[in-house]
């Protein structure tokens, strides 16, 4: 499925969040959006999945869904709300139960995801007994059960210490490889963004305006390949000065206000 977004302004009351958003995810992209604390990158992503209704303009969602796909928009967030008195696998397959599917199924689908995020042997676990980064990947598992036409990821790997962080990262590059899945990707952590996405789309400060949409035009297979470090990091110093001015405006911005 793709994404399009046209026009898009958001307020709430009088403060003005989002102004003139226009962009197209492509079916399979996966498009990291960066910008300061505050600037609307949630709220953007709330009206990609239709939590949220924008103040105006239009969020397109085309493209045909999967057959396998029982939530066509799913969200992951930094924060799963695991359930505690259930096992890894139960809680995965919560996520499948509102939905008719015949228990072999339900087994199988809990299963193979269960196995595509190295979770086989943690399925009678319970979250409790799991480190944060395990946590986090039964949220991912449980998301990924339902076939997702669009991830809308919002910071997934915030909370998360920097190993941890870069074991998930890998294994989130690993589960695109596989299988493409159009994806948003919300972030203000940069080393992300230039790991994981075909496009990176970089905000303003509040109100939230493109300020750039850069490609990476290096295959996704190659990014941890030394050969293409310096290119690599020629595109993070890149976005780095741009999100170092919004930021630093920002902040004080903020400290006048106090
Ligand atoms: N429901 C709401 N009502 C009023 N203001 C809100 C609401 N949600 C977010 N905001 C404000 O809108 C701005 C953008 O929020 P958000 O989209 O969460 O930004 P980000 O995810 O980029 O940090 C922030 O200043 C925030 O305080
Ligand atoms: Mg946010």
């Amino acid at each position: 499925m793709q994404l399009h977004v046209e026009s898009l302004s958001h307020r709430y009351g009088d403060l003005l969040v989002l102004e003139d958003i226009n962009l197209t995810v492509q079916e399979g992209e996966v498009v990291a959006i960066i910008g300061p604390s505050g600037c609307g990158k949630s709220t953007l992503l709330g009206m990609l999945g239709g939590l949220l209704k924008p103040s105006a303009g239009v969020v397109k969602i085309g493209g045909r869904v999967p057959e396998s796909c029982l939530n066509p928009l799913t969200y992951v967030f930094q924060d799963f709300a695991l359930l505690p008195w259930r096992t890894v696998e139960e809680n995965v397959a919560f996520a499948l139960e509102h939905h008719a599917v015949a228990r072999k199924n339900m087994a199988e689908r809990v299963a193979d995801v269960l196995c595509r995020t190295g979770l086989e042997q943690f399925a009678r676990t319970y979250p409790k007994q799991l480190s944060g980064g395990m946590r986090q990947r039964v949220g991912i598992a449980r998301a990924l059960a339902v076939n997702p036409a669009v991830l809308l990821m919002d910071e997934p790997l915030s909370a998360l210490d920097a190993q941890t962080r870069d074991l998930l990262m890998e294994d989130f590059a690993d589960v695109w490889l596989r299988q493409s899945i159009t994806t948003v990707y919300v972030t203000h952590n940069l080393d992300e963004a230039v790991r994981l996405a075909d496009r990176l789309v970089v905000l303003t400060r509040r109100p939230g305006r493109i300020r750039r949409i850069l490609p990476i035009d290096i295959a996704k297979e190659g990014r941890t390949d030394p050969a293409n470090a310096v290119a690599l990091r020629q595109i993070y110093d890149e976005v780095w000065q741009l999100i170092r001015d919004e930021a630093k405006d920002a902040d004080q911005e903020l400290a006048y206000a106090q």
